[in-house]
């Protein structure tokens, strides 16, 4: 991707969640002026981190597709790193995008940053159903869109969810051993999100991974 294209205005929601956080970092790294819209109400030290990266913070209601319209005036590309169920997922979100559309924004990209949900069975996983209704929804929108698929944040292989188990000696998995796996730090999907937010030449869909490895591999790599 190019990054030679002069940075406008990215409007970013969820910035003060962890993705958004390291998002609005690596959009102040390529100088680009960001508004982070957040909650009425959300409290100084949640956005404290961000104000000091140069970032405008806006408080305004998320339910209001007037509010969050007019503050996405003169901006490129409206970044979403809502985290949630269907009333962020679609509810919110749907909100920003309808906004995004109202005030002629040219380009979204949606808080998708999951494995390649354009290929899960519906019903099998809930939130990659949610993404699934989510992109017919973008995708008959009058804006160009751009989706992360990054498999998962290889910053949960120790975290959140742990798939090592230290302790044990053990790589916890079900299915097949060799099943192929994506991951990718949360650090470079947010680079490469920025990326993409200063790039019109993006496709609709970038499939991206920092590794693939299954769990042989996971065992191989942590023994
Ligand atoms: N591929 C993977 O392995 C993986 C792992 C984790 C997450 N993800 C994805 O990455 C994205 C970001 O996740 P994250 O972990 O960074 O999330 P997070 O830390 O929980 O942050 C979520 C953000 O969304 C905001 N938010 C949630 N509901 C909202 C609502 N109804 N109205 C307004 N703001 C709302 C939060 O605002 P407040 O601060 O006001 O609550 C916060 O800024 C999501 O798409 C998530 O599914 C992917």
């Amino acid at each position: 991707m190019s990054e030679a294209i002069p940075p406008g205005r990215v409007l970013l929601a969820g910035a003060t969640g962890d993705l958004g956080g390291r998002i609005a970092r690596e959009l102040r790294k390529r100088s680009v002026a960001v508004t982070a819209i957040v909650r009425r109400g959300t409290a100084a030290d949640r956005t404290a981190r961000l104000r000091a990266l140069g970032v405008d913070v806006v408080e305004l209601d998320l339910d209001s597709v007037a509010e969050v319209a007019a503050t996405c005036t003169g901006t490129t590309c409206v970044v979403s790193a809502l985290n949630g169920l269907e009333e962020t997922i679609i509810g919110t979100q749907g909100v920003l995008l309808d906004a995004a559309v109202a005030a002629g924004v040219p380009r979204f990209i949606p808080s998708d940053f999951s494995l390649d949900f354009t290929r899960t069975p519906a019903g099998s996983n809930r939130n990659m159903d949610l993404r699934r209704d989510f992109k017919a929804r973008l995708d008959v929108a009058p804006i160009r869109a751009t989706s992360i698929l990054n498999g998962a944040f290889a910053d949960m292989l120790t975290g959140q969810a742990p798939f090592i188990l230290f302790g044990l000696r053990r790589v916890l998995h079900w299915g097949d051993v060799a099943q192929p796996i994506d991951f990718t730090t949360m650090d470079d999907v947010a680079a490469f999100t920025a990326a993409a937010a200063l790039d019109p030449a993006t496709p609709r869909v970038l499939r991206i991974a920092g590794e693939q490895t299954s769990p042989r591999g996971l065992a191989a790599a942590a023994s």
